[in-house]
């Protein structure tokens, strides 16, 4: 199967011309002006830009949390990806205290493999560090699996103390791989659960008023420090305020550097959200949404390199799981959906209004994920021997997001009525058409899942 494109705009994290990709199979074969190729497919791209498909490097999907499963199964849950433009999604598997890592990767897989649209590989959160966890970080490095997720918060499920953390470092330095971490100080917000809990405030407003700023400000930076201290390399997920932003921008002056991920959320959304009733919950997710001086502070992080990375945080869940938490905040769900629409709200909020590049917009959505997780260069970008995973976009065209046109497996949308300008045309996922003109093109079982090599920290 050969496929050609011809005359589109090319972006890459450091390009942008115009050219025709011919396919071969799953990889890129030649890039070049005016190729006369004979090829199965032909697509023309005349007046579109074509991105390296996205990689969305944080999403739970059929996940066991907070005495439920988030919405998106792996077949729902990819091809809404695959819908928004993103070809591959890196998920969570959780350990279970008590437990072994490799218990836990083949109860994820079972879900996954055989199920998942688009391209999918694993972190693995380590709850539980001890010394048989030590023994199987080398194993799942091999495996495929080079980064290790961290809670710092979630106290009395999936909070680890900093003994573990700085434990785990040290053996994943040596093993070739990288920590993450949900940086919030547990301690401190279940105090404040707890106080808030006791005083009779229940509705979502007091989740957000239980991880005020300072829960995530003071984890990121101990978390900074522990990676001085151990020299390995890290990573914060779903960072979401100027607080966070300043301590890493602080431990740069070591000449040390923690990656930062912001979720398309924090760049858009804020928390006037919860100053409504029960309504609020559809945003209820840790760490809460934040002010608008945070999200200017996010975007201004973004173009001076210190946040590298843009993903969902995908958590989906009904409206009816939500209730669960009516009359208690601490019992709603975390998490909210946005796996669909994370590259187009990207490109309209950032790009369109002027706040980042062109080239930004892949790294941030693409490249750098790639480059930071061991994929690199067989994803996130577009060059030759590269997988053909690849986003045809009309930068024009207007659309508007609805729970009625999305793909979601959630009966509510968390950005309803948002109007976009550039929408997905066409995506390929290593050389087959998957998504054109709205519509899905191939099924159940069609995602592989991809092992990821060692990684350095240094990209
Ligand atoms: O609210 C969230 N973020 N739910 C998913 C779990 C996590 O903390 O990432
Ligand atoms: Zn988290
Ligand atoms: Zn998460
Ligand atoms: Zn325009």
């Amino acid at each position: 199967m050969s496929v050609l494109i011809k005359n589109g705009r090319i972006i890459t994290a450091s390009e942008d011309y115009v050219a025709d990709i011919f396919i071969e199979g799953e990889k890129i074969k030649t890039i070049g002006r005016d190729l006369s190729l004979q090829a199965d497919e032909l697509i023309d791209a005349q007046g579109l830009m074509i991105f390296p498909g996205g990689i969305d490097p944080h999403v739970h999907l059929d996940m066991p949390f907070m005495g439920t499963f988030s919405s998106d199964s792996y077949e729902t849950g990819t091809r809404a990806a695959l819908y928004g433009g993103t070809t591959m999604v890196i998920d969570f598997v959780l350990q279970t205290q008590g437990d072994s890592l490799k218990n836990a990767l083949k109860d994820w897989r079972s879900r996954a493999d055989g199920t998942a649209v688009g391209d999918y590989s694993f972190h693995m959160a380590v709850t539980d560090f001890n010394p048989e966890t030590k023994l199987e970080i080398k194993e799942m490095v091999e495996e495929g699996i080079t980064s290790f997720k961290t809670f710092m918060a979630y106290k009395g499920s999936l909070m680890v103390d900093d003994r573990q953390m700085v434990g785990l470092m040290e053996e994943v330095k040596k093993q070739g791989g990288i920590v993450t971490t949900h940086a919030t100080n547990g301690d401190m917000i279940d105090f404040l659960v707890a106080k808030h809990k006791s005083e009779g405030k229940l509705s979502p407003l007091y989740h957000y008023l239980s991880q005020p700023e300072i829960t995530e400000a003071e984890a990121s930076a101990r978390f900074a420090d522990m990676i001085s201290y151990t020299k390995s390399p890290g990573y914060i997920v779903h960072m979401t305020c100027q607080g966070a932003l300043d301590a890493i921008r602080d431990s740069t002056f070591r000449n040390q550097k923690v990656f930062a991920e912001t979720c398309i959320q924090y760049l858009t959304l804020d928390a006037s959200l919860y100053e409504q009733d029960f309504e609020g919950a559809k945003w209820v997710m840790s760490p809460p949404l934040r002010e608008k001086k945070d999200q200017t502070a996010l975007w201004a992080g973004i173009n001076q390199g210190l946040v590298q990375v843009v993903a969902t945080d995908h958590c989906p869940f009904t409206w009816e799981q939500k209730q669960l938490g009516k009359a208690d905040f601490s019992k709603i769900p975390n998490g909210h959906p946005a796996i669909e629409h994370r590259m187009e709200l990207l490109f309209s909020e950032g790009v369109h209004s002027g706040k980042i590049s062109l080239n930004k917009f892949v790294e941030v959505s693409s490249t750098n994920a790639a480059k930071i997780f061991g994929l690199f260069p067989q994803k996130g970008t577009i060059g030759i021997g590269s997988d053909a995973d690849l986003l045809i976009f009309d930068p024009e065209m207007e659309h508007v997001i609805s729970v009625d046109t999305h793909h979601m497996n959630t009966d509510y949308s968390a950005y309803e009525g948002w109007k976009l300008k550039g929408k997905v045309k066409t995506v390929l996922l290593r050389g087959k058409i998957v998504i054109d003109q709205n519509e899905c093109l191939v099924g159940k079982g069609n995602g592989r899942f991809i092992k990821r090599k060692k990684v350095t920290g240094i990209i």
